[in-house]
């Protein structure tokens, strides 16, 4: 008998997973003693050289010395990570191991970092063959990763809870990543001053990150739309539902209260720093089930494609546009496009990211007014022309936006090439 002898074609049933959570100022100096209960012994901490230059990664390591585990770190992780940068970062872990146990501490570049570290140690292979498709083979992880614990440093991404890791291929030029519960950390701690010494730049665009992932997630298709799946089909976004829903929402007010205030106090104003954090992980919780959808889907050739952009507050070793910028410089026009599916979640969404906000005459322009007037205020890039990109551009980069068909397909409405083109066209400048 198989699920649909009873005739039924539409879905019934959503998933909805995350990691234990440690939240709260001083968190991260309980990372010792955790993973003591997770029964490691051997221990890679994993960052970045900007952060392994401060204090946090050293912390981590005594935190874990002081109860007993030998732990060493790796600070080789590249800031938007490559699967060339991943392939060094295994090699490294894969000889100097083994180890029972990873700490995760930076933004997403780490935390996914680590993700494919723990599963290509594990089980010894190549990153392709867990990649997603038509990329790669989307095998599922043959069995239990080591314990991982997470530990973020950006108010961004939500890494910490969510079930994937995205690298960019450089051979293919394109973003993409592997997608399966078995990658979600086993415990994240979030330590909001962790985020003091984030620069103004990053804490804009990664916090524009998390307003895309409660967005996204809040307006993507309702689970119950789409066709049933056999158990062994069902994949880690499942649309947005009842569940995920109550964290984005939370989410958008969070950032409503405490986003500006982060990016123009953020050295002092703690509260707006755990607000913060508190919105990242929240959003995380939300669209690390739900889904995202065109902003993101964008946002893979906007990255990929990037020509001579150095943003500041970033390395400025290479050129790139960083993922929270990629991701909401076309999201005013996307929603916009996504206004008439659900006019009603685009108008709350509005109402819980800006409660003050002048009621703009057209509807469908309320939501990308508020975006409009948030990302003016704190500094990020108009449109895509300001990463540098011009209207001739845009035929190159909707192809690398219709591989994405997995993001695609959470839209709430069916996306062509066309609509894909238009939005690319109208988000050269957004104001
Ligand atoms: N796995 C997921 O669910 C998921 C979701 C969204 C994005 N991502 C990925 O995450 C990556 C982006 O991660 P991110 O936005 O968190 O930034 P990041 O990890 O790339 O870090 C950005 C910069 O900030 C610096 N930095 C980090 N913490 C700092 C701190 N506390 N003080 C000072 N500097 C600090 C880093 O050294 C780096 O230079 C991208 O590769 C993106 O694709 C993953
Ligand atoms: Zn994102």
């Amino acid at each position: 008998m198989t699920d649909h002898d009873d005739g039924r074609t539409e879905e019934t049933i959503f998933t909805w997973g995350a990691p234990p959570l440690k939240f709260g100022p001083g968190a991260s100096d309980e990372v010792g003693f955790e993973m003591t209960q997770l029964g490691a012994k051997r221990v890679l901490v994993l960052t970045d050289p900007g952060l392994a230059a401060g204090e946090v990664p050293h912390r981590i390591l005594e935190s874990l010395q002081r109860y007993g585990i030998s732990a060493e770190i790796f600070d080789g992780v590249h800031v938007e990570p490559t699967d060339d940068s991943m392939d060094k970062a295994i090699g490294y872990a894969t000889e100097q191991g083994p180890w029972d146990g990873f700490v995760a501490v930076g933004g997403g570049s780490v935390i996914d970092t680590a993700k494919a570290v723990n599963l290509l140690t594990t089980y010894p292979g190549q990153l392709m063959d867990y990649i997603n498709k038509p990329v790669g083979k989307a095998q599922p992880p043959p069995g239990p990763l080591k314990p991982l614990i997470a530990i973020p440093t950006t108010a961004g991404t939500g890494a910490e809870s969510t079930a994937m890791c995205i690298m960019d291929v450089l051979s293919l030029k394109v973003k993409t990543g592997i997608s399966h519960w078995r990658l979600r950390p086993t415990l994240a701690i979030v330590d909001p001053l962790l985020t003091m010494t984030l620069p103004a730049e990053v804490t804009a665009s990664t916090g524009m990150d998390i307003v895309c992932h409660a967005l996204e997630s809040y307006t993507a298709r309702w689970y119950q739309t789409y066709d049933r799946k056999l158990p062994e089909e069902r994949v880690t976004y499942c649309g947005s539902n009842p569940v995920s829903d109550l964290w984005s929402e939370r989410a958008m007010s969070l950032l409503a209260s405490s986003f500006r205030r982060a990016v123009h106090h953020g050295t002092e104003d703690v509260e707006a720093r755990s607000n913060m954090m508190m919105a990242a992980t929240f959003a995380g919780m939300g669209f690390g089930n739900a889904g995202v959808h065109i902003p993101h889907a964008n946002a893979y050739p906007i990255a990929g494609m990037v020509k001579d952009y150095h943003p500041a507050g970033y390395p400025q070793d290479e050129p790139m546009v960083p993922h929270g910028q990629s991701v909401s410089l076309t999201a005013p026009e996307a929603f916009r496009f996504s206004f008439e599916s659900a006019p009603e979640r685009h108008l709350r969404a509005a109402a819980l990211m800006a409660p003050d906000h002048d009621k703009h005459n057209n509807p469908a322009e309320q939501l990308p007014s508020v975006l409009v007037d948030l990302m003016r205020d704190i500094g990020i890039p108009n449109g895509i022309g300001g990463v540098g990109f011009s209207e001739s551009d845009v035929p190159d980069l909707v192809p690398g936006t219709m591989k994405q068909q997995r993001l695609l397909a959470t839209c709430p409405r069916e996306v062509t090439e066309e609509d894909i083109e238009r939005i690319l066209m109208n988000s050269i400048e957004n104001w």
